[in-house]
């Protein structure tokens, strides 16, 4: 067959496609803009309410955040103690799932024991999820005096946990625990050892016990928060005053085994962090981009349920670490870039 007669096929077929692929675009909604994530305001799930899981940790399964934190919500039986889970694909929308711990004092620590600061691991060799939790209560005449880490599991992310038992990290006093999966999915906890100071420790291979410790530094800190950037690790911690927020501070290593930097301020010490307490750092990796996130806790003691979050992407590199002034901010999960609306 001659061109003379393939060239009029050819037009209209790829004048047709012109036509379906101009159709298409016209039939495409356009995208929406990435979800504002507003720092210190009340953050509703799907169900309008207040995101209760303070004190919390993310875990990316497959292409979904889920956020598991302790649920200080109103109306709450005093002598349980709550976990929630949200999910989420854009960080900025919360889905509530599921009350995924609700628990009546496990190992008799009286009317007044503590479950705080719940992370989760995946362990793709159990396939099972792993929640580390800060357990407990009075003893030798602290309200605190238990210090020990607890552990729950369950086969499916948001399902109900199974407590499994709590112990002292390597025999080591242990109060508030921070998580780490590093680039290579090792997993660390990171716990506050109060006579000695910030101990980062791996876990063992099915994640139930505390297997070797890495480090200890020797600071007075505590909501540990741990990330791999640019080949060094950046450690966040905050300073001992309870529920009132103080100046954290940070400190660099280029192996966990140190040796470790000084520590130095995130934030002009005289906003206290914003008025949060640190309690992870997020790496989102985009195309363009990684973007680490800085996730507190903006503490309200005497009204816990409306205590709030602050979310904000550091200014991070070359050994640097900054928590800018906290703004609204919105975050591109594809490129991994942040805008502000
Ligand atoms: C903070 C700690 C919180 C909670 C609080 C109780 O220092 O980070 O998780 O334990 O003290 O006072």
């Amino acid at each position: 067959m001659s061109m003379r007669y393939l060239f009029p096929a050819a037009a209209a077929a790829s004048f047709c496609g012109i036509l379906l692929f101009s159709a298409q675009a016209f039939s495409q909604p356009p995208q929406p803009p990435p979800a504002v994530i507003r720092p210190g305001a009340v953050w509703p799930d799907n169900r309008g309410q207040h995101i209760q899981a303070h004190g919390g940790g993310i875990l990316k399964y497959g292409d979904t955040y889920y956020w598991f934190g302790e649920d200080r919500g109103q109306g709450l039986d005093p002598a349980k103690r709550y976990v929630s889970c949200y999910s989420s694909k854009d960080l900025a929308h919360w889905t509530f799932r599921n009350q995924v711990i609700k628990l009546s004092d496990p190992e008799n620590f009286g009317p007044h024991w503590v479950l705080e600061r719940p992370k989760v691991f995946y362990n793709a060799r159990t396939k099972r999820f792993v929640m580390y939790m800060h357990i407990d209560g009075p003893a030798g005449g602290r309200p605190y005096g238990i210090a020990r880490v607890g552990v729950a599991t369950c086969d499916i992310v948001d399902g109900d946990y199974r407590y499994l038992r709590s112990f002292r990290p390597l025999g080591h006093e242990s109060r508030d625990i921070g998580q780490f999966v590093d680039d290579d999915g090792t997993a660390y906890l990171i716990f506050e050892d109060r006579p000695f100071g910030f101990r980062i420790a791996r876990l063992s291979a099915n994640y139930l016990s505390v297997e070797k410790q890495m480090c200890l530094i020797p600071a007075h800190m505590e909501g540990g928060a741990l990330i791999h950037y640019q080949g060094l690790y950046y450690v966040i911690g905050s300073r001992l005053s309870g529920w009132a927020p103080n100046p954290n501070k940070y400190a660099t290593a280029r192996r966990l085994e140190g040796p470790w930097s000084e520590f130095r301020d995130i934030a002009p010490p005289e906003t206290r962090t914003y008025g949060s307490q640190s309690t992870m750092l997020l790496k989102v990796v985009g195309t363009k981009k990684t973007t680490v996130i800085f996730m507190g806790d903006i503490w309200k003691p005497r009204t816990q349920w409306d205590s709030r979050y602050l979310w904000m992407p550091l200014e991070i590199g070359d050994g640097k670490l900054w928590l800018p002034e906290p703004k609204p901010w919105m975050l591109d999960l594809a490129t991994g870039e942040v805008s502000f609306p």
